[in-house]
């Protein structure tokens, strides 16, 4: 166990993952409020108001909770928008707005140390998801008007744009659209078509969310969905070390690329606009290259699930046959067959709040919490 952690305090040293985290846990004087956008990677509940399969608030999601409590988190303990919330002085991520919103009583009071309003399944385009019953981005982006709205109406205009000036706006998305992608036919659309549609979309949010008064945006590209035990399933990858989809991965790295350049121009044309862009493509493909010095032993399978890859059947107690779960969910990468465990979100939380260029640019989400921006 000891040379365990050491090997990866010094690995993370090696990889430019170092963790500078400033001495005290910044307190929320920095950030008042986050408020969250994106996919499974991020929701929180917000599915667990939907009529839709994609949810996760039956057992075993959760198993690491208090009473093993199924939240509606993908994950079997908190995820990596909880982690950030942490490093950040909170107590977690805050609150699906869906869960705010259905107590009218508390919500004008609630909202003020923001929202959550991921969706599973959903992607930055209409069409990613749209069979599933989920919240597309642009509709999240329309919650959060209601949200500022709602903030304007307590604390009038000026001191709402003050506090979101100052706030963290986190958004996740880009892997449901890619992995979207390869299910259709991908014949009605370029590739490049695709991607173009993938970013011009993704502006336009961003644009709307600084137009309401947004100005630090933490923005997590898409990992590396070729290597999801679901997707090599896919593609028949099961055997032990038989590697990744990498036809889909390359859209992935593609896409980060996509958004280096798009925040980089957009953060020169929005007024006050300041960004981090966090590259969980690199940091998964460095775990899976050296898992033992982060403390994996297994970075191929499913923790929770059944059939090959441990991800051929649901995490779903209630099933039969029922799944099976490993017992040492510190040491696997995946908990089921699309999402990361407790253990790597908190490596990817430790990484974006605190570590070098080579995995967060332009600076880390610690440094662009304390970044003092002009609201005009
Ligand atoms: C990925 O991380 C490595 C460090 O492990 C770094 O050397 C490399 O530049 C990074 N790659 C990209 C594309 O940022
Ligand atoms: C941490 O605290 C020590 C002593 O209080 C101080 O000398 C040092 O500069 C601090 N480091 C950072 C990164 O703030
Ligand atoms: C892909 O094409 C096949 C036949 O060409 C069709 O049956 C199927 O519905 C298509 N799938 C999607 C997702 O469009
Ligand atoms: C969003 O993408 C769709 C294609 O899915 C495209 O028709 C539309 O023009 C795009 N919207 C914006 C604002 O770029
Ligand atoms: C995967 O294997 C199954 C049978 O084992 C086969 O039916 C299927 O066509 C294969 N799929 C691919 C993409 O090779």
């Amino acid at each position: 166990m000891g040379s365990q952690v050491l090997g990866f305090a010094i690995l993370l040293v090696a990889a430019g993952m170092t963790v500078a985290l400033p001495n005290k846990s910044m307190d929320q004087m920095d950030v008042p409020a986050i408020f969250v956008f994106g996919d499974s990677t991020a929701d929180v509940g917000t599915n667990n108001h939907l009529k839709t399969v994609f949810r996760a608030d039956f057992p075993y999601y959760g198993i690491d909770f208090d009473l093993s409590k199924a939240t509606g988190r993908f994950s079997n303990g908190y995820n990596t928008i909880d982690e950030i919330s942490m490093l950040l002085g909170f107590h977690q991520s805050p609150s699906p707005y869906l869960s705010l919103a259905s107590d009218q009583s508390t919500f004008k009071k609630n909202i003020f140390l923001g929202a959550n309003f991921a969706s599973a399944g959903s992607g930055i385009l209409d069409s990613t998801g749209s069979q599933l019953g989920v919240i597309p981005m642009r509709q999240q982006v329309e919650q959060f008007r209601l949200v500022r709205n709602s903030m304007m109406e307590v604390i009038g205009a000026t001191a709402t744009s003050g506090l979101l000036s100052k706030s963290l706006f986190i958004i996740t998305a880009g892997g449901n659209d890619i992995i979207d992608y390869f299910k259709s036919n991908m014949t009605t659309i370029s590739q490049q078509d695709y991607m173009e549609s993938i970013i011009s979309n993704y502006t336009a949010h961003l644009t709307n969310l600084h137009i309401m008064g947004a100005r630090k945006f933490g923005v997590i590209s898409s990992p590396p969905v070729g290597c999801l035990p679901s997707v090599r399933l896919q593609a028949n990858l099961t055997l032990p070390g038989s590697g990744c989809q990498e036809g889909i991965n390359e859209y992935a790295r593609g896409f980060h690329g996509m958004l280096t350049g798009l925040l980089r121009g957009l953060s020169s044309d929005l007024n006050g606009m300041v960004y981090s862009l966090g590259d969980v493509y690199n940091m998964t493909i460095t775990m899976m290259q050296d898992p033992l010095a982060f403390g994996f032993t297994n970075v191929e399978e499913a923790c929770c699930g059944g059939g090959r890859l441990n991800a051929e059947t649901r995490c779903l107690a209630m099933q039969y046959p029922s799944p099976n779960v490993c017992k040492d969910r510190g040491a696997y990468l995946f908990w089921d067959s699309y999402h990361p465990t407790e253990h790597a979100c908190k490596l990817a939380a430790k990484t974006l709040v605190g570590a070098g260029l080579a995995f967060v640019a332009p600076m880390n989400f610690g440094q662009l919490a304390q970044t003092k921006v002009q609201d005009e």
